[in-house]
């Protein structure tokens, strides 16, 4: 499914607001506190029930007022989302009047967003690029999800052993871990392997258009398991007994693994400027949506909030080309309005808001 419409009540700074959004790209611009980060707060809010920016939906409740509702249209389908929040209640998710959980939601209406910590995807801790996989495939794969659980669940039981120096408890964890680990760490390498695929297509494109886009060509992007690919994970946690039960925690598996971004050897944190790592994120992240979009059957949503921070005019001209290859709903937003007459809005499906004058 996929909103097509967003209509927005007492959500922060708007009181009453709503938007007809195209099924690909979609640019809202305008000066300092107009709204753009609440627009594409709001479309974030109603496909996870979450905020990317705060823990306190409480916090996007137009002030003076008791609640925001934010309530979504898939023309396709017909399908009415309702998210309503009132104060000191939980958020309230209605799928055509029946209520649905977060997990449901976010599986019907799957967004991504790429905000400031994901301009710097290589600067962050392998934690967050892990994370930034995991959520992708667990949206996307009812049974990623249900290995991802599985294979949690085990390690938790496998460390509590190790706390207590116990290895023949501990070991007693390893098969259910092998068995969940190597699946999750076969759809992982599948889903970098195709997202590489689509990424060097739209880097191919955009060199054709713009020499700059040459510096994101022959990379080297590829998952680090965690463990040792050639011995298997049975063999690698065997081999790693000794050194988890000095550390009394499980070293070895996919709960270790990285995505690496290298060029000729380096990694991409060491040599690539700010501007070149946010574009590089950005080509990232959409060549995942795509993938995503086409082996799950999704629409997934991509936003991104303040597309010209830290690029210049000629970075900006570098990426603008990629618009055409966009296949999902992209949503991004600007303090001027970048383009111009520098594309045919009609040709790409690309709508722009001057969001002052949506008020
Ligand atoms: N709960 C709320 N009630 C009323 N107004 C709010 C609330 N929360 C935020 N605002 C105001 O909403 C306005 C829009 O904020 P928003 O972050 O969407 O602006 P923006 O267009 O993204 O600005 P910038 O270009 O600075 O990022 C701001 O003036 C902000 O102070
Ligand atoms: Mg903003």
């Amino acid at each position: 499914m996929a909103f097509s419409k967003i209509d927005l009540r007492n959500f922060r700074c708007f009181d009453s607001l709503s938007i007809d959004i195209s099924s690909k790209s979609n640019l809202f611009y305008g000066k300092n506190g107009c709204g753009k980060t609440s627009i594409l707060e709001s479309i974030y809010v109603a496909s996870s029930g979450r905020s990317f920016r705060t823990s306190n939906l409480e916090s996007l409740i137009k002030k003076g007022s008791d609640a925001f509702i934010i309530k979504a249209y898939d023309d396709n389908t017909g399908s009415v989302l309702e998210v309503k929040k009132a104060k000191t209640k939980p958020i309230n998710i209605k799928m055509n009047n029946s209520r649905v959980t977060i997990s449901e939601l976010v599986r019907a209406f799957p967004s991504f967003s790429i905000d400031s910590k994901t301009f710097f995807y290589n600067d962050n801790a392998p934690e967050y690029r892990r994370k930034n996989l995991d959520r992708g495939l667990f949206v996307a794969s009812p049974d990623y999800a249900k290995d991802w659980f599985g294979y949690f669940r085990s390690l938790k039981q496998r460390n509590s052993a190790l706390k207590l120096g116990d290895i023949t408890q501990a070991k007693a964890y390893d098969s259910l871990l092998v068995d969940h680990g190597e699946r999750l760490n076969s759809l992982r390498q599948s889903l970098i392997m195709e997202v590489k695929q689509i990424y060097d297509d739209i880097v191919y494109k955009l060199i054709q258009e713009n020499q700059r886009a040459n510096i994101f060509s022959n990379l080297d992007i590829y998952l680090k398991p965690g463990f040792d690919i050639s011995q298997g994970l049975m063999e690698s946690l065997l081999n790693s007994n000794n050194i988890d039960l000095k550390r009394k925690n499980t070293t070895v598996g996919p709960h270790k693994a990285d995505v690496i971004f290298e060029s000729k050897g380096l990694l991409i944190k060491d040599i690539f400027s700010r501007g070149e790592q946010k574009l590089l994120s950005i080509l990232w992240s959409l060549s995942q949506n795509i993938y995503l979009g086409r082996a799950f059957n999704l629409n997934p949503i991509l936003l991104l909030d303040d597309l010209s921070s830290e690029l210049d005019a000629e970075m900006l001209d570098c990426f603008l080309p990629t618009l055409k290859y966009i296949e999902n709903r992209f949503v991004f937003s600007n303090i001027v309005d970048l383009f111009d007459s520098k594309i045919n809005e009609d040709e790409q499906s690309f709508k722009k808001f001057h969001v002052e004058q949506l008020k």
